[in-house]
């Protein structure tokens, strides 16, 4: 399923007080991410990247314009599209069987179901033998693994991800990455990434949009040409450096 935004601006009041203006936060911003694209996104902190995935993911309200899924406005949360942010909010007194499994279980499918459909993804997430783990058994890697996990478990059609692996060092989170781009091979998901990494951008994305400085509008949408399925060698290649160099110059002149 398509993705898009048309002129779409957010704001924040400031709570309690009335007599100052709203506050802009995001856009005006116009872009498509199609059916099956992985594209990353970009720009200076507090520039909206947030505020920008909540709008998508229907947590929070534009100020104007619109937020599309296959062309249909996107006013609360739907199955179809899987979240996930920094913080893991695993259970912590849940194993990670049953952190995974909870979607399906807050959606009503039996143990049995529930298990049998995790059962199937943890191989994929490197988690098969951590299924009765607690999260708090788990390392970083591991943790935002599950988090995935928990998010993939619903087949989602759209995947938005907001920084998801920053607080991971810096080889756990291209292991992370790596697998997720495996995951997503595999799927014909549409992915909206948001990352503080130029290099992570550029191993992973089709596209790499670039917001200015608050309110966050988009002031580059960089192809990245490099063939699939990628791996950790293209990142020594004179492409990657280019698009890499691209990137960096374009978010200096936000
Ligand atoms: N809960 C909030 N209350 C007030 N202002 C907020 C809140 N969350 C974000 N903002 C403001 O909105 C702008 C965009 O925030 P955010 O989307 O979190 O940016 P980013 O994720 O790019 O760092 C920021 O400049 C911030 O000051
Ligand atoms: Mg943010």
């Amino acid at each position: 399923m398509s993705l898009a935004v048309r002129n779409l601006t957010a704001v924040y009041s400031a709570p309690g007080n009335d007599s100052l203006p709203p506050f802009p936060a995001l856009g005006p911003i116009t872009f498509t991410v199609e059916t099956g694209e992985f594209v990353c996104v970009v720009g200076p902190s507090g520039c909206g990247k947030s505020t920008l995935i909540r709008i998508l993911a229907g947590l929070q309200k534009p100020a104007q314009g619109q937020a599309l899924l296959d062309g249909m406005p996107i006013d609360e949360p739907s199955r179809r599209i899987g979240v996930m942010f920094q913080d893991t909010n695993l259970m912590p007194w849940r194993t990670v069987l049953d952190n995974v499994a909870l979607p399906l279980e807050l959606a009503g499918f039996s143990k049995a179901v529930r298990y049998e459909a995790v059962n199937k993804l943890l191989p994929a997430l490197g988690l098969d033998e951590f299924a009765r783990a607690y999260p708090g058994e788990l390392s970083g890697g591991m943790a935002q693994r599950a988090a995935l996990g928990r998010v993939l478990v619903q087949h989602p059609h759209v995947l938005l991800l907001d920084e998801p692996f920053g607080a991971l060092d810096a080889l756990t989170r291209e292991q992370v990455s790596l697998d997720l781009l495996r995951l997503w091979a595999e799927k014909e998901q549409t992915v909206l990434m948001v990352t503080h990494s130029i290099d992570e951008a550029v191993l992973l994305a089709d596209r790499i949009l670039v917001l200015s400085r608050r309110p966050g509008q988009l002031i580059a949408d960089i192809r990245v040409p490099l063939s699939r399925p990628r791996s950790i060698e293209d990142t020594y290649s004179e492409i990657f450096n280019q698009t890499a160099r691209q990137v960096r110059e374009m978010i200096e002149r936000a």
